[in-house]
């Protein structure tokens, strides 16, 4: 019998690969085929309920990403990534846009209506009750879920990336007019490729020993 395979070293060796790129190569530019599994892996993040309250915008225009750069601390990556994701979730969302998911729901399962109508009036409900500070707060979270997800999948694709919350969201939203798309900023992901020279690629990966951060009971 074959030895178990307790975990896939392909997994832990992406993500020993992967880090928090500095400096990306501004000429290396991400294929058709790697945006498109950027796309479909951020469609399928888990979100709370299912509601998906959460958009990606992809910008690829220089002269926007250059307005960006000083409203992220001048964090350059911004600009000089292949692309910069920008992980949004909507302003206004109320029991109408839970309707719709329900009735996304009805139409692709073709589940009953009356089972899913118990359910479905409690979320509208709650959803319709909820200040919008509170909804805010509750889907920004969820735009950290799928920012876990895709950097795990950048790096099991090879494309270089940095989570950024260092950034002004008013300003990004100002920039990239978020609010014409009933959107507000709450991450950035810049995707692409890391320059030959940036001295963070060389330096060793911190974490704690396992048994520091792992409580085994
Ligand atoms: C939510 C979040 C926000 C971050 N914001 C920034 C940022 O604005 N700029 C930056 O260079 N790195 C940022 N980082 C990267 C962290 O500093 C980095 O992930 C951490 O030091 C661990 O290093 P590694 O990712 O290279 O393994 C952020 C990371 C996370 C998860």
């Amino acid at each position: 019998m074959q030895a178990h395979k307790t975990f896939n070293m392909n997994i832990i060796e992406s993500l020993q690969w992967r880090y928090a790129t500095k400096k990306f190569d501004s000429t290396k530019k991400l294929s058709k085929e790697q945006l498109q599994v950027i796309k479909e892996a951020f469609n399928l993040t888990a979100t709370s309920y299912g509601l998906q309250a959460l958009s990606l915008v992809i910008v690829e225009n220089q002269n926007l990403r250059e307005q960006l750069v000083p409203h992220a601390f001048n964090q350059r990556q911004v600009a000089d990534a292949s692309h910069l994701l920008v992980l949004c979730y909507p302003d206004h969302f109320d029991g109408k846009d839970v309707a719709n998911y329900f009735d996304r729901i009805v139409s692709e399962r073709k589940t009953p209506e009356e089972t899913i109508k118990p359910f479905r009036d409690f979320l509208i409900n709650d959803f319709d009750s909820k200040s919008t500070k509170d909804k805010h707060a509750s889907f920004a979270k969820q735009t950290y879920i799928a920012l876990g997800n895709l950097l795990t999948v950048c790096a099991l694709e090879k494309i270089d990336s940095c989570p950024m919350e260092g950034f002004v969201p008013s300003k990004v939203d100002e920039v990239l007019d978020l609010a014409s798309k009933n959107l507000k900023s709450a991450l950035l992901l810049p995707v692409g490729f890391r320059a030959e020279d940036d001295f963070m690629a060389k330096e060793k990966k911190v974490r704690k020993p396992l048994s520091e951060i792992i409580i085994e009971i």
